[in-house]
């Protein structure tokens, strides 16, 4: 059973993470899979380890979406100590006894594509299909498909990018996790790839550029950050669709439930043939202010983050509940976009 266990997580890893840190570790019993939280939670985006949790949930529906596929049933608990705990979650899989398991679902295939996407409408059946997808979750799922509120919530969300040039800490960490060649990837195993970041030449030397402090410090000055952001809003105003994810009570276990919805939503988009890209940084970056921790975000980020923020919830018409993750979705003229690679599971 042992082999098992490792072959499920050889591919459960493939969950998507926040900048492809895979914050995981593991302990394998004889017929279970302890899971442990490795992030640090000192990334300004990682606000009591939120995003961390959204990963653990993706992880944690790949864990349970292969075992099915390979004829058994998995019992989740989650925090079998506390939810103080980086115990994240205990699984236990037994025979499902099932004579018709269902398939292997593309956790490979699964990606984020950051490229603009064909602007055609996603069929009515795939929607039922994406919205059933997520109906047995405890989190509220909404789909935006008409055109002028989805480019206003594209261009809203899009200012989360204008941060990683406005933003020291930002900056650094978003640097710190972009790998620039093949070579570069394989030697850490996790980070982000810089063309799947932008496949542009032209924009791949901007970055690279931009890499010094000082030197966006004083190009900022004359508006960088706007020029940048306009190419952004310009490749997410390209997409078909906005998902949206709704939280009301918010405590870790609802952020792991997102995380599951999020991956089971993904794949089900995956086997359509539809592109994602996830576009909650600044929506983190809210929730962090709204607990009120507005240090290290300066003044003037301070009112953007919160106007802009406001302004997506009243779009969505979200009053009593939490946004916790928005994906923008589409079909892409190349679905060879570039594939994040992973470390082998860490077993402890
Ligand atoms: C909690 C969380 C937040 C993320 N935020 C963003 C984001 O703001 N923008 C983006 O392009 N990708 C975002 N991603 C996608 C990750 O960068 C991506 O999953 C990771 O780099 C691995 O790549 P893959 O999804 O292609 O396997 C996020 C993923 C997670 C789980």
């Amino acid at each position: 059973m042992k082999n098992i266990l490792h072959e499920i997580l050889e591919l459960a890893v493939y969950a998507p993470s926040g900048d492809n840190l895979q914050p995981w570790a593991f302990r394998l019993g004889e017929n279970s899979i302890d899971i442990f939280n490795t992030s640090d939670g000192l990334a300004l985006y990682d606000f009591d380890k939120h995003p961390s949790y959204i990963a653990h949930g993706a992880l944690i529906e790949n864990i349970v979406q292969i075992a099915e596929a390979k004829g058994y049933k998995t019992d989740v608990k989650l925090f079998p100590q506390s939810t103080a705990s980086d115990h994240i979650a205990t699984l236990t899989l037994s025979q499902s006894g099932f004579v018709n398991p269902p398939k292997l679902p593309p956790i490979k295939d699964r990606h984020t594509d950051r490229t603009p996407f064909l602007t055609k409408p996603i069929e009515r059946s795939v929607i039922e299909d994406l919205k059933k997808s997520v109906a047995n979750y405890k989190v509220n799922f909404g789909l935006v498909t008409s055109k002028k509120t989805l480019h206003k919530l594209t261009d809203l969300l899009a200012t989360g990018d204008e941060l990683i040039l406005d933003n020291p800490e930002i900056h650094s960490y978003f640097y710190k996790n972009v790998r620039w060649s093949d070579e570069e990837l394989n030697k850490t195993g996790d980070g982000m790839h810089i063309r799947s970041i932008s496949p542009s030449f032209f924009d791949v030397i901007s970055l690279k550029i931009l890499q010094n402090w000082s030197l966006t410090n004083i190009l900022n000055k004359i508006g960088l950050a706007h020029v940048i952001l306009f190419k952004r809003r310009k490749i997410y105003k390209q997409s078909s669709a906005l998902g949206y994810f709704v939280i009301g009570e918010e405590t870790p276990e609802v952020y792991i439930e997102t995380g599951r919805a999020l991956q089971a939503l993904w794949l089900k988009a995956t086997a359509h043939g539809l592109s994602v890209q996830p576009l909650s940084s600044i929506l983190f970056l809210y929730n962090r202010l709204q607990k009120n921790h507005k240090e290290r975000i300066s003044e003037r980020e301070i009112v953007l983050i919160e106007k802009v923020s406001r302004e997506v919830y009243s779009t969505l018409s979200v009053k009593d509940g939490l946004i916790t993750f928005c994906i923008r979705l589409g079909y892409t003229k190349n679905i060879n976009t570039i594939q994040s690679v992973r470390k082998s599971p860490q077993i402890i």
